[in-house]
């Protein structure tokens, strides 16, 4: 292996300038059109990704490159890799890798972090033997054996081969998703990144006028994400979530009318906290779950310590939601699958909105209406390691 070099500011920019005006636009490059938190240069032979997040540069030399034989950069600021990257492994307790089976990765994956999933394709890729668990806290195995290692945590960077993948720090759902071409960039198919990419965010646009289609002529529901642990209720400031809602056609709870959190064994905070609840026609409740099938409308109930559902509409109209329909054992593929393809939460949102009977969910569950969770097996998986799973395209009759 070629040694470690400090490479010099000078010569980087140098380089950098010089060839950025050699750059080809084609469908070998990826342009960032949304996502805030990542940008995507290009060389002729190289790319650089900058992670604003953690303020990293990845310096990806192409292996047909003199460099890349040549040299290997591991600073403060600036990682190089060979790319395409031959193998890799992922932090999956951070890391969603639905991004990955979506540009159809998944048979360089070598290893992952855990046991919990949340793919029917990655279950069955384990356990047919072809991916090892290795303990996270395994950092010289991690840090030696793959090309590269995926993690979302800025935290634990500081291996040669660690990249960092956060979407989820974006601010709106269609700039989280965006990140599949972060990733399609290390591996050389930014084609790929770039129709899925599209693919979503056409379906998601068209979704976003149907809802305002509907929400014109009926009215637009009063929607909270609450959640409550160990007795205290809050609302949810997510901006990603409060994008959901607008796009999906409702109305956020007023930022102003809420306090921070609601002590269930203060008279007054569970008199304030049922007063907020009962101007809602939607809520979601995002109470953490360690069985989340075992989590029912009593469940609920007790947490708000209430019997009857006098004053709510949310309950007399029974919309009452949670996002773990999709969970497998108890880990839920709304951190994994539903930032990559964020058309299938939209359209989620907009059935619990403007209710036609007529749209299965994927992964809010009405549980005002007793639904329960939806089992992710492996025998669901219908591909092979490393054909692309396609992003689904949720019919929109607005636009024929
Ligand atoms: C993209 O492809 C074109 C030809 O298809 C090639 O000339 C160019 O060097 C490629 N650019 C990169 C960054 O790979
Ligand atoms: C570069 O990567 C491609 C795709 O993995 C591989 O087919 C090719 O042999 C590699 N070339 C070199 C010089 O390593
Ligand atoms: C991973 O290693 C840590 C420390 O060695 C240990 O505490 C933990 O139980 C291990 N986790 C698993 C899942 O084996
Ligand atoms: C990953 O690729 C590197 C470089 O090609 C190789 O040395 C290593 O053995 C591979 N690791 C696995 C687990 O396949
Ligand atoms: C809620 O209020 C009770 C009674 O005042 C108090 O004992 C408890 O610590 C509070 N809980 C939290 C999480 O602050
Ligand atoms: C629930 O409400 C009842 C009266 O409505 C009250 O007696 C009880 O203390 C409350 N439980 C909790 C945990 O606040
Ligand atoms: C109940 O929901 C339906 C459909 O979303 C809506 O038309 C109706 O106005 C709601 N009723 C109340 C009392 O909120
Ligand atoms: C999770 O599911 C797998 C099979 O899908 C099972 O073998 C395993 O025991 C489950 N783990 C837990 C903690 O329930
Ligand atoms: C239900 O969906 C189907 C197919 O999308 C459509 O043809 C039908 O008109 C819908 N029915 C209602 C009541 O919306
Ligand atoms: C909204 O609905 C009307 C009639 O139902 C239709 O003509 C129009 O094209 C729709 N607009 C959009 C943006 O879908």
């Amino acid at each position: 292996m070629a040694p470690l070099l400090q490479l010099p500011f000078f010569f980087f920019f140098f380089v950098f300038f010089f060839s950025f005006s050699l750059l080809t636009d084609g469908d070998n490059t990826s342009h960032v059109e949304q996502a805030g938190n990542f940008h995507i240069y290009y060389g002729q032979s190289f790319k650089v990704i900058k992670n604003a997040l953690d303020g990293q540069s990845y310096l990806l030399l192409q292996n047909s490159s003199r460099a890349a034989t040549r040299s290997r950069y591991c600073t403060g600021r600036i990682k190089s890799f060979v790319i395409p990257l031959s193998n890799f492994s992922i932090d999956t307790t951070t890391v969603p890798v639905s991004f990955f089976e979506l540009l159809g990765l998944l048979g360089s994956l070598k290893a992952i972090t855990s046991e919990s999933m949340s793919s029917e394709c990655l279950l069955k890729t384990y356990m047919g033997g072809e991916i090892e668990i290795v303990n996270k806290s395994e950092t010289n195995q991690l840090a030696t054996q793959f090309t590269a290692h995926f993690i979302g945590e800025k935290r634990q960077s500081r291996a040669c081969n660690f990249v960092t993948f956060e979407p989820s720090e974006e601010n709106t759902p269609l700039q989280r998703t965006e990140w599949i071409k972060y990733l399609g960039t290390f591996l050389n198919v930014e084609a790929r990144a770039n129709q899925v990419f599209q693919a979503v965010k056409e379906n998601y646009g068209c979704l976003i006028k149907a809802a305002a289609n509907t929400s014109a002529t009926s009215f637009k529901p009063v929607v909270a994400w609450v959640g409550c642990n160990e007795g205290m209720w809050s609302f949810s400031h997510d901006t990603y979530k409060s994008q959901y809602v607008v796009d999906a056609g409702g109305e956020n709870l007023e930022d102003s009318l809420e306090a921070n959190a609601y002590n269930m064994s203060i008279p007054q905070d569970l008199d304030d906290f049922r007063a907020l609840l009962c101007t809602l026609d939607v809520v979601i409740d995002e109470t953490y779950a360690s069985d989340p099938s075992e989590y029912t409308l009593s469940t609920f109930m007790q947490n708000v310590n209430i019997s009857d559902n006098d004053c709510f509409s949310f309950l007399t109209n029974r919309s009452l939601w949670r996002y773990d329909k999709r969970v497998h054992n108890t880990t839920l593929d709304w951190f994994d699958g539903a930032i990559s393809q964020p058309q299938l939460v939209l359209a989620d949102l907009i059935e619990a909105f403007f209710p036609t009977g007529n749209y299965t969910t994927t992964y809010l569950r009405n549980i005002a209406k007793g639904e329960g969770i939806t089992d992710i097996a492996p025998e669901r998986c219908g591909r092979s390691s490393d054909t692309a799973m396609d992003p689904t395209i949720v019919p929109c009759n607005t636009i024929s």
